[in-house]
């Protein structure tokens, strides 16, 4: 099993990394391709389409019999979905579009529905996230792990607000404004894969954030356990890859966040910290 999944590894890697170069060609020349996909800023661009065009050409080369779900095409391939890609060829396509480095390419595999391979790519910075069950996580071929922060008031976190946050009041805002009372500071990336991968390696000490797709957290998932963390639905529970609510920490701190986000105080209270 571990050998075939370092061979996994690579064909994901290869494949990240030809989607990683399309973006980078791109950058900057996609102006007259920004298309809104339905909700307002719901992007997407020539990028993401080309990005997809290349990586889906390596998984039909080397594994055509495993099923894929990738952004902008859906679901492909194979109806047994015991190996089933996730991918998002441009995760971050906002921060692409206007040029703002922070983007990248998150491929994972799901074995049997638990998320075994994790290759998150960011082009602009040239660092690449790798890891595999049982086989650690690296940035840059270097075993990375995640931060040992443990009381809350120390810790960075980040997280994201989903495309639907306009139409409902499940939208992430007073989450955000609670943590931002709590901590050092809560940061907005743009890149749920980068969000994760950040968290992997340290830079980060949590991440939660609803409203996103398998494709956004699957390599994600992998990448944090892999480097020593823990990732659950916010209220600890196993985490449900289509449930589109994830909670990601160095797992010092998870229950604490688990427990602030099952019991956000009321608006009336803010500022009375
Ligand atoms: C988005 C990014 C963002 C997150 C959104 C995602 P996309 O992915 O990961 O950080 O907040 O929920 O949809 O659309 O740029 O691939
Ligand atoms: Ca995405
Ligand atoms: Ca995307």
């Amino acid at each position: 099993m571990k050998e075939q999944l370092k061979t996994f590894l690579d064909i994901a890697t290869e494949a990240a990394l030809a989607g990683g170069a399309v973006l980078q060609d791109y950058l900057g020349k996609i102006e007259d391709s920004i298309v809104e996909k339905g909700r307002p800023g719901d992007l997407v661009t020539a990028a993401d389409k080309a990005s997809e065009e290349v990586i889906l050409e390596i998984f039909n080369r080397h594994l055509p019999e495993h099923a894929i779900l990738s952004e902008e095409s859906g679901e492909l391939g194979n109806q047994n979905k015991k190996f089933l890609w996730a991918i998002d060829p441009l995760d971050g396509t906002t921060n692409f579009a206007h040029q703002y480095p922070a983007f990248a390419v998150s491929i994972g595999l799901l074995i049997d529905g638990i998320p075994q391979i994790g290759v998150i790519y960011d082009p602009f910075h040239n660092e690449l996230f790798r890891a595999a069950a049982g086989l650690g996580a690296t940035r840059d071929r270097h075993p990375i792990q995640v931060s040992n922060t443990s009381e809350l008031n120390k810790s960075l976190l980040v997280t994201g607000f989903a495309y639907d946050r306009r139409e409902t009041t499940d939208n992430n805002y007073a989450e955000f404004c609670h943590f931002t009372h709590l901590t050092q500071g809560v940061r907005r990336s743009g890149s749920a894969a980068l969000d994760l991968a950040y968290v992997a390696c340290g830079r980060v000490d949590g991440y939660w954030e609803r409203g996103i797709a398998p494709w956004d957290m699957t390599a994600g998932i992998i990448m944090v356990r892999e480097a020593g963390g823990r990732v659950t639905a916010y209220d600890d529970s196993p985490l449900e890859i289509y449930s589109g609510r994830i909670l990601a920490t160095n797992g010092c701190i998870h229950d604490t966040v688990s427990k602030e986000l099952m019991n956000l105080p009321p608006l009336s209270t803010w500022g009375q910290y």
